[in-house]
């Protein structure tokens, strides 16, 4: 008897490469010991919070036992913390935002699949550069959206925007863009966001002069905002198209991940017609509201991060062991990723010749561009130090062949 939909047991099948390396991790760890493996395929941030989290969490749970303490709160999140969040916002953006303008949500994650769930019909195209965070093609297939990827341009990975321009038709609904980016790092420049923008902005006026009724939107994923090294600045989105969206988190820039609290944000000069909308799939998918401890907590530390210099230090000594072991990469100016480049063609050999030096990396396949792999730096310097010599013999190994 069948238990799940077609479309479920394929996904099944094709599961995740990040929880594939995950699963091999833990087979490995129990085979040889914990200190014996070098994982960098998970991006679970790994700094602790700032200092300032315990004493926040010890006030919330003072006011917690009360009659709704931990009760529901409006679905678009508590008054007071959206007030809080347009604050940040309107600086972070610069653009005057307002608490009615922003949707608590369940993470970045959740804010995408209640915004894809208000706006996507089945058959709609998502487009998006490649290399990409492989959870949006499932987030958009949940409701008969299709990602169309289109590649980046290596090494850099800056977004193509003539092929971008391409890749727009009357399907399209919206370009989403990641900004510092997972895989790569690469924060795109203000004239290719300005650029990318132009394309929403353009195709919008068409549809407008045929007569059209569905606007296409500039979706911004913005969880890694705060990771910006060697002072590169990421551009604000919302002043560059008035169909721009924001969809942001405290997962990474507080090292929250667990308890899933993010933010959904629309450009004010839309009519609020979107931001009830993701309000209502935001509860009607079952999230109902975003965590409210998690509210607090993210609206008390909004203007805080996580120590960045942990993982600008990081990211520093993981650019020398690749260096020393002769592996390709552009230096990431964002995030806490690295996406370098397979010494052999097939990206998944170099992933295997690294398993057997007990290092676990993620195939770029995994994010729709082979060739790379991508290895995350949410682990201690010390693992970071003690891949050197794995990544040398396993280099050598592929050159033997
Ligand atoms: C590019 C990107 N977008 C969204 C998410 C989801 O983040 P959150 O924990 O805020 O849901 C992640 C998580 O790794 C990510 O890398």
């Amino acid at each position: 008897m069948q238990t799940v939909t077609d479309q479920i047991k394929s996904s099944m099948a094709s599961s995740s490469w990040i929880r594939k390396m995950f699963e091999k991790g833990i087979e490995l760890k129990k085979q040889f010991g914990e200190e014996a493996v070098c994982d960098f395929s998970l991006g679970n941030p790994d700094v602790p919070p700032p200092a300032k989290t315990r004493d926040v969490l010890m006030r919330i749970a003072d006011g917690a036992v009360r009659p709704l303490g931990l009760g529901y709160c409006p679905n678009a999140g508590i008054a007071a913390v959206r007030e809080t969040m347009a604050k940040m916002l309107s600086a972070q953006q610069k653009c005057a935002v307002e608490a009615k303008d922003v949707v608590m949500t369940v993470g970045a994650a959740g804010a995408l699949v209640s915004f894809f769930r208000a706006v996507v019909s089945p058959g709609d195209e998502i487009v998006v550069p490649a290399p990409y965070f492989v959870e949006y093609g499932a987030y958009c297939g949940h409701f008969g959206g299709v990602l169309k990827s289109v590649p980046s341009i290596p090494p850099s990975f800056r977004p193509d925007i003539a092929a971008l321009a391409a890749a727009v038709g009357p399907k399209t609904r919206a370009i989403i863009v990641n900004s510092p980016n997972n895989p790569t790092g690469a924060i795109y420049s203000a004239e290719d966001m300005a650029a990318i923008a132009a394309i929403v902005d353009a195709e919008n006026a068409r549809r407008a002069e045929a007569g059209g009724e569905r606007a296409m939107f500039l979706v911004s994923d913005e969880p890694y905002r705060a990771f910006a090294y060697d002072g590169v600045e990421v551009p604000a989105v919302l002043p560059l198209s008035p169909w721009a969206c924001v969809a942001g988190s405290f997962s990474k820039t507080l090292s929250l991940a667990g308890e899933r609290v993010g933010y959904f944000l629309a450009n004010p000069a839309m009519d609020g017609e979107l931001v009830s909308a993701v309000t209502l799939t935001n509860r009607t998918l079952g999230y109902v509201n975003s965590p409210v401890i998690g509210q607090r907590l993210a609206a008390e530390l909004a203007e805080e991060t996580v120590d960045l210099a942990v993982y600008d230090r990081r990211r520093r000594l993981m650019a020398k062991v690749l260096s020393e072991a002769g592996i390709e990469f552009e230096m990431p100016q964002g995030a806490f990723y690295f996406f370098a480049k397979s010494p052999v063609e097939d990206d998944l050999e170099f992933v295997e010749a690294l398993l057997k030096e007990k290092i676990l990396v993620v195939t770029g396949k995994g994010f729709g561009f082979g060739g790379y792999v991508r290895l995350s730096c949410s682990v201690d310097e010390s693992i970071i130090s003690r891949s050197a010599d794995g990544f040398k013999r396993a280099v050598a190994a592929l050159a033997r062949k």
